[in-house]
């Protein structure tokens, strides 16, 4: 047998492959595949304006999608090529305390150039993200977050499933460029950092083609910095089937809107209902009026008929409900902010006036107290049971996020809501929830509107 040129140059690229390919395997089982961490560009306003830089993980925003199996590790070496140190958190996975990537409380941030290896074994299935955790209010804002992806040992029955993650960025109107003042005192104090433009998953004018009849796991991220949306279907009838990760005991009905607070996530599957020819669209709804978030123009019909209402998700292990007549009580109150009453506050060990505090750009109390202490707000012992009050005595919502373990709201009438990692609170509510501190180690429990983060609304439990 002859071989031309042409068929060995096939040959010797076949072989490289091969080659490449086991040692690429043998370097894996000795470290993690890289997740870099490094400054980009991209299109993310509409196609008349510059690209805009980013800062973004392996170059992209969002960073890539992390899909693993339930209970598989997810090993990756977070490389630093930023200016600027980092760090990575799991948001919403009950992970071991040392890789919730947390700078400052749970481990060192990452300097420019170094590198920190990531091993954790993901226990739940269900919807994570992953994002940069020192500097946050800046490093979310320039891009640094994705989407972690758990899969069920058997998924539901869909035709597609696609992570969808919803982000407003501030831009300056004329360069496309993000806005770097990221210590805005009226940000800070008020709302939060709110953008001026609007994307699913980096894409001005997000669309993804689909079939009437098709059924479609929709994953919503909410990784904006304080925006809160509020989703309403349009040609999809859908249900939410999880929420923060975690499968809800039924599905629920989308009758209305679903609201996704700062670092929430929603599981919906939805099933096009919307005709050939016509565009079904996940809808924003801003003060009354609806805007397209994505568009899913309808290119044809499914071969397979309309499914029924669907099962809901397995649920996730180790869940039980904590046992309330046991539970301990502690109480957070938040004050502060604009239209506040704080007059002074606890901040670095020492009584501050107002005046004091907006000179050091911090806005938010705790019980009192601004930012991050030595002690906790609760020291608890591992499978304690705890019943948490949030007092919102402030003038705006905030999205309270507890780490390494979920909790439960506990309604009026004593009964206990879904398993969630983030409460959206308003003005003037005060909550009540509930866990068990089954997860040792030090969490960090704080507002995700990420400016409010960085001028006060930080604290963290310890579970020894
Ligand atoms: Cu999603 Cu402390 O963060
Ligand atoms: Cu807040």
């Amino acid at each position: 047998m002859t071989y031309s040129r042409r068929d060995i140059l096939k040959i010797g690229v076949a072989a490289g492959l091969a080659s490449t390919t086991s040692s690429h395997l043998l370097a894996q089982s000795n470290s993690a595949v890289a997740l870099t961490a490094r400054e980009a560009s991209m299109q993310l306003a509409p196609p008349d304006y510059p690209e805009t830089a980013i800062w973004g993980f392996d170059g992209s925003m969002p960073g890539p999608v992390i899909r693993v199996r339930q209970g598989a590790r997810v090993m990756r070496r977070l490389v630093n090529e930023l200016p600027q140190a980092t760090s990575l958190h799991w948001h919403g996975v009950r992970i071991d305390n040392a890789m919730d990537g947390v700078a400052g409380l749970t481990q060192e941030a990452v300097a420019p150039g170094a590198s920190f290896d990531i091993d954790f074994v993901a226990p739940d299935a269900g919807t994570y993200w992953y994002h940069a955790h020192n500097r946050s209010v800046e490093q979310v804002a320039r891009g640094l977050y994705g989407a972690l992806v758990v899969e069920e040992p058997e998924g539901p029955d869909v035709d597609r499933d696609e992570v969808l993650i919803l982000d407003d960025w501030l831009l300056n109107p004329d360069t496309a460029q993000i806005d770097p003042d990221f210590t805005s005192r009226h940000d800070r104090s008020h709302a939060g950092r709110v953008g001026n433009f609007i994307a699913t998953n980096g894409q001005y004018g997000h669309s993804l083609d689909v079939r009437r009849h098709e059924r479609l796991r929709l994953r919503l991220v909410n990784a904006a910095n304080a925006r809160i949306f509020d989703l309403a279907l349009a040609g999809l009838e859908g249900w939410v089937v999880a929420l923060d990760g975690m499968p809800l005991e039924a599905p629920q009905r989308v009758s209305e809107t679903v609201l996704l607070g700062p670092g929430q996530r929603a599981d919906l599957l939805v099933d096009v209902v919307a005709e050939q020819g016509e565009t079904a669209y996940l809808v924003r709804v801003d003060n009354g009026e609806g805007f397209v978030q994505s568009a899913f123009p309808v290119i044809g019909v499914s071969s397979g008929a309309r499914r029924d209402a669907p099962q809901a998700l397995p649920p996730n292990s180790n869940m039980a409900p904590p046992d309330l007549s046991q539970a301990r009580r502690v109480r957070l109150h938040m004050g502060g902010g604009a239209m506040g009453r704080l007059q002074s506050a606890q901040f670095n060990g020492e009584r501050r006036t107002f005046r004091q505090l907006v000179d050091a750009n911090q806005f938010w109390a705790f019980n009192d107290v601004i930012g991050m202490t030595d002690e906790p707000l609760a020291n608890l012992a591992r499978d304690e049971p705890v019943r948490l009050e949030i007092v919102n005595d402030t003038s705006f919502p905030h999205a309270m996020h507890l780490h390494g373990m979920h909790f439960r709201e506990i309604a009026a009438d004593g009964t206990l809501g879904p398993l969630r990692d983030t409460i959206l609170t308003f003005g003037g509510e005060t909550r009540e929830i509930a866990f068990s501190a089954h997860n040792p180690g030090d969490w960090l429990f704080h507002c995700h509107m990420l400016s409010h983060a960085a001028s006060g609304m930080m604290t963290w439990v310890r579970v020894t």
